[in-house]
């Protein structure tokens, strides 16, 4: 089965749009999204409705557990505390409830998807060291764990390794972090996702240009911090 996986759009709707549009990922069997649909950009509502439409299965982000009124606000540093807030303030209250209403883990084609930390999902700890990668493999020995939250693309291997290789073989046990669609952090400002074919067992990182002008405008013309718009330029 071939896999889309997005994740970390954070409102970021031409990013995701360009995202779901690209070629290569057209023939996917299934289009998962790995959480925080919003928070950060512009455009939370169409974003959400994209991804309601586009994805077979979402797992909840941080962020969309802080919209949602589940995640408290003191667990976010001060900017991202500012989108929380406005997402609160903007969006329905349709909206609003699905993000609140979202899995922390779901399964599909023998992967586990979870936005952070799969051995303990609800405490949004960030996978940025071997132990903890190791820790993961222990608890889910033979699983390829799918996860977003460090918006950096690349590859957990068992024994702690971490690859940023563009494609290649799934080890048995990995955590896959897929990337960040709407604000990459590994200084490449392309939307990010992930190709995951399970049957010969391969991946792909996927990179794709996108209008940032227009994301970044409407960032701005929301009156949101202006750190948020210059980082996705970097
Ligand atoms: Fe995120």
């Amino acid at each position: 089965m071939l896999l889309r996986v997005i994740s970390d759009v954070h409102s970021n709707l031409p990013a995701l749009e360009a995202v779901l549009s690209h070629a290569d990922g057209a023939g996917a069997d299934c289009t998962v999204c790995l959480g925080d649909v919003v928070g950060y950009g512009g455009d939370p509502s169409p974003c959400i409705r994209t991804v309601r439409t586009a994805c077979d299965l979402v797992v909840a982000g941080n962020h969309d557990l802080g919209a949602g009124g589940v995640e408290p606000l003191g667990s976010f540093g001060p900017a991202a505390a500012v989108t929380v807030r406005w997402n609160r303030r903007v969006l329905d209250r349709d909206s609003l409830g699905y993000l609140a209403g979202l899995p922390l883990t779901a399964h599909k084609a023998g992967c586990l998807l979870c936005h952070s930390f799969p051995p303990d999902p609800g405490s949004f700890t960030y996978i940025l060291h071997p132990s903890l990668a190791r820790k993961c493999c222990a608890l889910f020995p033979g699983i390829v764990m799918l996860t977003g939250h460090t918006h950096v693309p690349g590859v957990w291997r068992p024994d702690g390794s971490f690859s940023t290789d563009e494609e290649g073989i799934l080890p048995g046990c990995c955590v896959v972090a897929a990337g960040s669609v709407g604000q990459p952090r590994d200084a490449d400002p392309r939307a990010a996702y992930l190709l995951l074919d399970t049957d010969p067992g391969t991946y792909r990182h996927v990179r794709v240009e996108y209008d940032v002008d227009r994301a970044a405008e409407s960032i701005r013309a929301a009156g949101l911090p202006d750190g948020l718009w210059m980082r996705l330029y970097r």
